[in-house]
């Protein structure tokens, strides 16, 4: 199959690409790097002719409507113009509905205009990433004390087990409409402080002293009361936090993106 990659240069649009080429389909990845912006629909036509599924993973943390959301509205005019019964399949984030954290918020607009673009369309939710995890784990260090929010918890999900699932989704069978499929997530939830202790293991710290700061206004009130976590209808899987933090360098960096 010819599938389509918006994001396709990004960290889990470059896992979709290498996982579709291993699997033996041509992957075509869509991002300004290729020629294709997704905020003016420059390009967009061009690389969705001929194309049987697209996976939509491009995002932008500071523009989210014209990436996420405008972009998917677009991909959806596009496939239309085109003719096209492309399958669209595009991920987005367990809780966004739950947290009104301006990023989320986007990521449920997009959700909506796949749902009203017309053309056959599958969303995938999924928990935080390792790496989100660990930066959530090291952002707030400071010296021997860690601080985080309230009692929060995650759930977090190895992104190759992630790339995985939204390639099982675009080679396989579309749905008639729009459909959400079962949320994803990683096997265990943590702690805050179990996460800290991990880091500092990982890197031969001691430990650090957890200092809860109180949750104010609804964002954090919603990251510190589980919101973040998924309900029991997911399907769990992919490598625990603690095999993926062995595959991390040591330090672990204190910045987003992992380096594998
Ligand atoms: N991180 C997490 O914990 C997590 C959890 C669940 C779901 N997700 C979702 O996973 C998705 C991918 O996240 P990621 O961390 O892999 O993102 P990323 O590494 O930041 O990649 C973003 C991609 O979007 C492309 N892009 C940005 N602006 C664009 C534009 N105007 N037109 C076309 N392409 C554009 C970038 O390529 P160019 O620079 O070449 O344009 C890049 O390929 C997002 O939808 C995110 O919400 C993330």
């Amino acid at each position: 199959m010819r599938i389509v990659v918006t994001g396709g240069s990004g960290d889990l649009g470059g896992r979709v690409v290498r996982e579709l080429v291993a699997r033996g389909h041509e992957a075509v990845p869509a991002s300004r790097r290729s020629g294709v912006d997704l905020s003016t629909g420059a390009g967009l036509d061009a690389a969705l002719d001929g194309t049987d599924a697209v996976v939509h993973a491009a995002t932008s943390q500071t523009k989210p409507q014209d990436v996420d959301v405008a972009g998917a509205r677009r991909i959806g005019e596009s496939l239309r113009r085109l003719g096209s019964p492309a399958h669209v399949v595009s991920i987005s984030i367990v809780g966004s509905d739950r947290i009104p954290y301006p990023y989320y918020r986007a990521k449920v607009d997009s959700e909506k205009a796949l749902e009203d673009a017309g053309v056959p369309a599958t969303v995938l939710r999924a928990t935080q990433f390792h790496s989100l995890a660990a930066f959530f784990g090291t952002a707030g260090r400071i010296g021997p004390i860690s601080m985080t929010l309230g009692d929060m918890r995650i759930q977090p999900v190895d992104i190759d087990w992630v790339a995985s699932r939204l390639v099982d989704l675009a080679v396989g069978q579309a749905p008639d409409g729009y459909r959400r499929a079962t949320d994803i997530a990683g096997p265990t939830a943590y702690g805050m402080s179990e996460l800290s202790t991990l880091l500092a293991e990982h890197d031969g710290r001691r430990p650090p002293r957890l200092v809860r700061l109180p949750a104010v206004g609804k964002v954090m009130r919603g990251f510190a009361e589980g919101h973040i976590l998924p309900g029991p209808e997911v399907e769990t899987g992919g490598m625990t936090f603690e095999d993926w933090l062995a595959t991390q360098p040591v330090p672990m960096p204190r910045r987003f993106h992992s380096p594998t």
